[in-house]
């Protein structure tokens, strides 16, 4: 009897919180009930931005996640970014949050095809859409779009400055510190890289040293592995193929160690330390990708999907092995000593402020910065 009192008890306050959820969560109907939500009325959903970590790059937290947030606030829509910090639970653990708290839309930058298929199969279980941001989710249906840039061009251009920089130097020892074998965009570099330095391994131009995966892009294991590489090649390595600016700055603190000469050495993503190794003659080249510009397109999708509506953006199909994918990719471009000063006052770009600091000041005067 008193059982069944309690129970009853619990039963109305649960529903109670439940009708007030309903009519204090948006003016209309929210879509709660079927999942589905959306069809172009007034309703505005959350949009969750799901970040992979802090260390593999700097650019996550300096650059993508300011932009995001400016973009989505400035499109009216409420954002909640996070960041895994390379944990692939506490990712999926992430969106399923977001989506009890409301996120329609979620902008996920995964840590592997596999969890991020989960976390979108889960999404779109809920009628929640999923734009993959800047790593493409292979094999899964679950993915409505795709932001990034032309990865195998960022791969192309990074080659092209190696052979720029390694010049005519006869029988130039490479090494090649590949990204994560976990991230989609790793593949895609390494191609680009792959079809420009492959010829010179086969024509005897140059020699592989080694060419070694970086597991998560983790900078200490770069570190390690290149300290390797150096050890056994008797420190013989003219140039190192880094495919992002942290792994390049592990092979050039385990040069610094050495006390060993500067060589060209390749990075990605135009960081504040990328650009000043490369002021400093540490790094010969860094891919520039205006994030902002990837920023922008991500978050006019979402803001739209958000709303209801069907985004206007032109789009590319891009094949993930399951689906073709609506995709919008940006152009990279390469920085070098030469063209630093080119994309000064943009906003996912170093200050000048910021190169030309303390120690580096002497080598930006020298580039006339
Ligand atoms: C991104 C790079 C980044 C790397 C490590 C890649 O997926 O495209 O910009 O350097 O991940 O975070």
């Amino acid at each position: 009897m008193r059982r069944k009192r309690i129970w009853s008890a619990a039963a109305a306050v649960t529903l109670a919180m439940a009708s007030i959820a309903a009519g204090c969560g948006d003016d209309d109907d929210n879509g709660d009930s079927g999942g589905g939500g959306g069809g172009g009325g007034g309703d505005v959903g959350k949009v969750a931005v799901l970040l992979p970590d802090s260390k593999s790059s700097v650019r996550w937290e300096t650059v993508d996640r300011p932009l995001l947030q400016k973009a989505l606030e400035a499109g009216g829509v409420e954002a909640t970014i996070t960041n895994a910090e390379g944990d692939k639970s506490t990712q999926q653990q992430q969106a399923e949050q977001a989506i009890t708290n409301g996120a329609k839309v979620i902008l996920l930058v995964n840590l592997d095809s596999g969890s991020g298929a989960a976390i979108a199969a889960n999404a779109k279980s809920q009628g929640v859409k999923v734009i993959d941001y800047d790593r493409l989710t292979l094999d899964t249906d679950a993915n409505d779009y795709y932001v990034s840039f032309d990865n195998e061009e960022v791969g192309r251009l990074q080659g092209e400055g190696l052979v720029k920089c390694v010049g005519d130097k006869p029988d130039a020892q490479i090494a090649v510190l590949n990204g994560s074998p976990t991230d989609n965009n790793a593949t895609l570099f390494k191609n680009g890289y792959d079809s420009v330095i492959n010829p010179k391994f086969d024509a005897g131009e140059w020699s592989e040293v080694d060419d070694q995966s970086v597991p998560d892009w983790d900078n200490q294991k770069a570190l390690t592995i290149f300290e390797q590489i150096l050890q056994k090649a008797g420190n013989k390595v003219d140039g190192v193929l880094a495919a992002n600016d942290g792994l390049g700055n592990a092979a050039i603190s385990a040069l610094k160690q050495r006390k060993l000469p500067q060589i060209p050495v390749t990075g990605q993503d135009a960081t504040l330390e990328g650009i000043q190794n490369i002021v400093n003659g540490d790094q010969c080249m860094t891919v520039y990708k205006a994030i902002e510009r990837e920023a922008n397109a991500a978050a006019e999708l979402a803001i739209a999907l958000a709303k209801g509506e069907e985004p206007t953006a032109t789009t590319v199909p891009i094949d993930n092995g399951t689906h073709k994918v609506p995709s919008i990719l940006e152009k990279p471009v390469p920085v070098t000593k030469d063209n630093i000063a080119e994309y000064f006052g943009n906003p996912d770009y170093p200050t000048k402020e910021d190169i030309c600091a303390g120690k580096v000041a002497a080598n930006c005067e020298k580039l006339g910065l």
